[in-house]
């Protein structure tokens, strides 16, 4: 997406996937031929995937949507999501919706991307003493690893420092056991191969350093990406927090919002839903962008505990006339590399958001995740989630029975607000409707609205 393009779309969920496409085709430009986008439906061919996985048998797709009215760092972007629960992307469409209200942004920023490499060394005999030595031995160690890693160095990357830390010593059930961290900038790619073979490579010359009878174990990164924080922040006026249809003033809706982040806060149990609502934003676009969504989620989760107990990755205040959100959590995401070598449809993704670093895309990440938190937290210190829920349901209900249009969103607010959001109810209303159409215009009712018996749609 280029600078003065909008990520505001009005009415965009009421067209047919065909003429989304197309919107979506003509604000890309010259960036996406009509070849490209066929990397919407799947992304990968069958032979592509035998290449990247063992036993293939098939390939296996997920509902892409994009979510709109992001604006993060002043810039609009269109975020593309997969996900298959339903409301997630209206979620988040409508939080950042709140979120630019009267010009505002998501302010996203991240730490550079160091990830770190992990070599255990074990049979250890003077624990302290080695890991003075290997602290000593820095500069030697970060020219070899320079020289494992020769072309991410050319690109502006490389290792940036080493840390040595005792875990237990002879004494210990566990004997005298080291282990130590190699900082690495991984510039825009995720990281993972690059530390995993520095590691290997590394990890005879530590044992060497650790003294006589040391020997390497394990040789890996770690998913604790704590050097590469992604920082975002949201400030909505209380007035955007308003809905013409819902009770309550921007201030109390702002202040339920603040105290469902202070119950997060202070209790485990709801902080691991209150992020799960976040990962439902982080997860979709890293599952869009062909990054490795598990290592982000045992990241997050370690880093929300890594104060001795669970917290939540993001927190909201009220702050003078406005409800302030907070995100931090490591985002270890690459622009380069992995799967986006081989997966179209990632690879559209990353030219749908417009986006060129990895560290602009930790910041979209975060924002979808800040997004997603925002919007439960106001359904669920208003009238629950279900409400939205349902609305949702409706239209697929309405669609089901063959509702089109302003029809569609007729019957769909008609079941919803009777609460009877069932296949027959609708069908029903929508002949009332088209009956009505019918005798104001004079016309038989359309003939080309097939009212078909189809079965429950699932909940
Ligand atoms: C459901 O997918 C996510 C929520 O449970 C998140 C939350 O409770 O904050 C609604």
């Amino acid at each position: 997406m280029s600078k003065d393009r909008t990520s505001r779309l009005p009415g965009f969920y009421r067209l047919p996937v065909a003429e989304r496409r197309d919107l979506l085709a003509h604000l890309l430009g010259g960036h996406a031929s009509p070849a490209d986008l066929s990397a919407l439906d799947g992304g990968i061919d069958l032979a592509t995937a035998d290449h990247m996985i063992e036993n293939v048998v098939g390939t296996f797709a997920l509902p892409m949507g994009l979510a709109l009215n992001f604006r993060i760092n002043g810039k609009d972007v269109l975020v593309p999501m997969v996900v298959e629960e339903a409301s997630v992307i209206a979620a988040a469409s409508n939080a950042a919706r709140m979120v630019r209200a009267g010009e505002g942004s998501f302010a996203a920023r991240c730490d550079d991307p160091i990830m770190i490499a992990q070599v255990q060394l074990l049979d250890v005999a003077d624990p302290d003493a080695a890991a003075q030595r290997i602290d000593d031995a820095e500069d030697e160690l970060l020219a070899r690893a320079r020289d494992t890693l020769p072309r991410l160095c050319d690109r502006g990357g490389g290792p940036v420092g080493v840390e040595a830390r005792v875990l237990s010593r002879p004494a210990d059930p566990d004997g005298g056991m080291l282990v130590v961290h190699l900082h690495v900038d991984c510039r825009d790619a995720m990281g993972a191969n690059l530390i995993n073979t520095l590691a290997e490579s590394i990890a005879a010359r530590l044992a060497e350093l650790a003294g006589p009878g040391a020997r390497p174990g394990l040789r890996i990164l770690s998913n604790l990406a704590d050097r590469r924080l992604v920082h975002v922040s949201a400030s909505v006026a209380f007035s955007a927090l308003e809905e013409a249809d819902a009770p309550g003033t921007g201030r109390d809706i702002a202040c339920a919002i603040a105290s469902a982040s202070r119950f997060a806060e202070l209790d485990p149990y709801r902080a691991a839903t209150h992020n799960k609502g976040i990962m439902n934003g982080v997860d979709a676009v890293l599952l869009a962008t062909g990054n490795d969504w598990r290592s982000i989620e045992a990241g997050a989760h370690a880093y929300a505990a890594s104060d001795g107990s669970y917290a939540p990755l993001a927190t909201w205040r009220v702050e003078g006339d406005h409800l302030v959100g907070r995100l931090v959590m490591p985002m270890a995401v690459g622009t380069v590399g992995g799967a986006l070598q081989v997966h179209a449809g990632a690879r559209l993704a990353l030219s749908i958001l417009g986006i060129e670093s990895a560290a602009e895309l930790a910041g979209v990440v975060g924002a979808a995740g800040l997004a997603s938190n925002l919007a439960a937290l106001r359904a669920l210190a208003t009238d629950g989630i279900q409400r939205g829920h349902m609305a949702l349901h409706a239209r697929v209900v309405a669609r089901s029975v063959g509702a089109e249009g302003d029809l569609l969103e007729r019957v769909a607010a008609e079941i919803a607000a009777a609460g009877d959001v069932k296949p027959e109810r609708a069908r029903k209303v929508l002949a009332r409707l088209l009956a009505a159409e019918a005798d104001a215009t004079g016309d038989a009712p359309h003939s080309h609205v097939e009212l078909p018996s189809y079965p429950e749609v699932p909940k």
